[in-house]
């Protein structure tokens, strides 16, 4: 298990989720700001934004969530600590544009980041940025029903070269999207939009998306004009699907689920839609727009590597008396026998982010980034203030190995940031309890706590595991 000598070790955020200070210096609402807590039906809010905004909940989980926006220093000498050489991170959009389409940039929210780059520059930790990280202003939701409109291609690149101009030097990677295909699933928080009233869902969701893939070219080919530095990378829910059975028709069905995913990194990274689309559309009812420049736009501006979270594989079936089911992320999965499962019902497959990297690998021939993994799971802290989160250490050791063996069989990795590598909100249930960091906030499912950070037994893992390159999971027992 060989990993490079330059392999980026870090860990992972996101603004929606961990920067809290929701209207502070004169940021806007974001499409999280109006979502409630579990307790609250969250899910239920999710997909019926508009009766979530009409609603006054008892609890936001954003508004406040870690508060990363005052502790950020503190947080990234943690993870310095832990000496991370990479810290992937978003940008909160309605931080820089508050209402999406203003004039002119909130020159605090610029300065925010400004001050977060510099602190990671101080230790040497290179920003990875998400430009859109679930995370379109609300206003334009409101306003043009998200991303649906095709008006927000414009915005996002004004956005996109605000960024790029103001924070050249300063950073080098960036993602477009975070998990673009979640479009399909949570087309609120992916896109800004509500599908609820429509006769054919999918319509205004591959029409979003298509503007989204039109944009991330577009901004693809920005970065690069602005710095030839720059590498910019698309982001992929991913997780092999293994069919039930040998069954070829739960082969064909595998093979089709994982193609949903495919198809925007198809046209990501190939330039082009692939030649399945056609059907897809058709059976979906959907008939897209496109403007006379889309197909140059797209086939000119490939991204130049392929980054995506992996948390489990699937498992799916032709059979539909095929029941048992568990949760993954966002979509659910058949529950696979072979795999353990974590208590909110993720199952656990290192050898499955082997087999997904090869796959990917092999598809595109572009450097991959694995940019979230990790296990969520509630922790106990001591009265010594210790948490032991071996569980954890577990799921990530096992998984890490596999990495390192991808990395044997020839597939090309530039690193590895792991998900919530401080704990913060959970995107799909709003809890605080979800934990999938390395280092534990006080703050639990209420809002309540001290804001407190402690260091988890997997800080001080994942720290020999940085310092020695990879060569720690080695030396481990299981
Ligand atoms: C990914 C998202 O889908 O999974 C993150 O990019 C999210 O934003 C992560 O937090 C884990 O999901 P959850 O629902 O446990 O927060």
């Amino acid at each position: 298990m060989k990993f490079s000598d330059n392999f980026l070790w870090g860990g992972a955020t996101a603004a929606n989720q961990c920067e809290g200070a929701y209207l502070t210096d004169g940021k806007g609402l974001s499409l999280v700001d109006i979502l409630p807590a579990k307790t609250e039906k969250r899910n239920e809010a999710l997909f019926d934004p508009k009766q979530a905004l009409a609603t006054n909940y008892q609890y936001y989980p954003s508004h406040e969530s870690i508060d990363f926006y005052h502790h950020f220093r503190e947080d990234i000498k943690l993870f310095a600590e832990m000496g991370f050489k990479v810290y992937r991170m978003s940008i909160s959009w309605p931080r820089i544009f508050p209402n999406g389409d203003d004039e002119q940039p909130n020159e605090q929210g610029l300065k925010f980041y400004d001050e977060v780059f510099a602190e990671c520059r101080k230790y040497k930790i290179e920003p990875l940025v998400t430009i859109n990280h679930f995370d379109t202003p609300l206003a334009l939701f409101k306003k043009y029903n998200g991303w649906t409109d095709r008006r927000l291609i414009d915005l996002y690149l004004k956005y996109c070269e605000v960024l790029f101009k103001r924070y050249k030097g300063q950073v080098k990677y960036w993602l477009t999207f975070n998990e673009i295909n979640m479009i399909l699933h949570i087309p609120f928080l992916g896109g800004g939009l509500d599908v609820k009233s429509t006769e054919i869902p999918e319509q205004l969701k591959y029409q979003a998306a298509h503007h989204q893939l039109v944009a991330s070219a577009l901004a693809t080919k920005l970065a690069h004009e602005v710095d030839d530095e720059n590498q910019v990378g698309c982001m992929l829910v991913a997780g092999q699907t293994y069919p039930y059975t040998c069954n070829p028709k739960d082969v064909w069905a595998a093979l089709n689920a994982d193609r949903e995913g495919y198809f925007f990194i198809d046209v990501q990274s190939r330039g082009y839609y692939p030649s399945y689309a056609d059907k897809i559309f058709r059976e979906k009812e959907v008939e897209l727009e496109w403007a006379e420049t889309d197909r140059r736009d797209l086939y000119e501006n490939t991204v130049d590597f392929i980054s995506f979270s992996y948390y489990s594989s699937r498992l799916t079936s032709a059979d539909p008396n095929v029941m048992e089911k568990t949760a993954g992320n966002i979509f659910a999965s058949l529950k696979n026998p072979y795999l353990k499962t974590s208590s909110w019902g993720w199952q656990t497959d290192g050898l499955g982010l082997r087999i997904t990297m090869n796959q990917i690998y092999d598809r595109y021939q572009k450097p991959l980034f694995v940019v979230e993994n990790g296990l969520g799971e509630k922790d106990l802290v001591t009265p010594e203030d210790e948490i032991h989160d071996q569980y954890r250490i577990d799921y990530l050791r096992e998984n890490l190995r596999e990495l390192g063996a991808a990395i044997e069989d020839g597939v090309e990795c530039l690193g590895y940031t792991s998900w919530g590598c401080i704990d913060l909100v959970s995107a799909g249930s709003g809890e605080m309890s979800k934990r999938y960091g390395y280092i534990y906030v006080d703050r639990n499912d209420k809002g309540e706590g001290s804001l407190q950070r402690l260091k988890k037994d997997s800080f001080y893992w994942y720290q020999k595991v940085i310092a020695t390159n990879g060569k720690y999971l080695l030396e481990e027992d299981d």
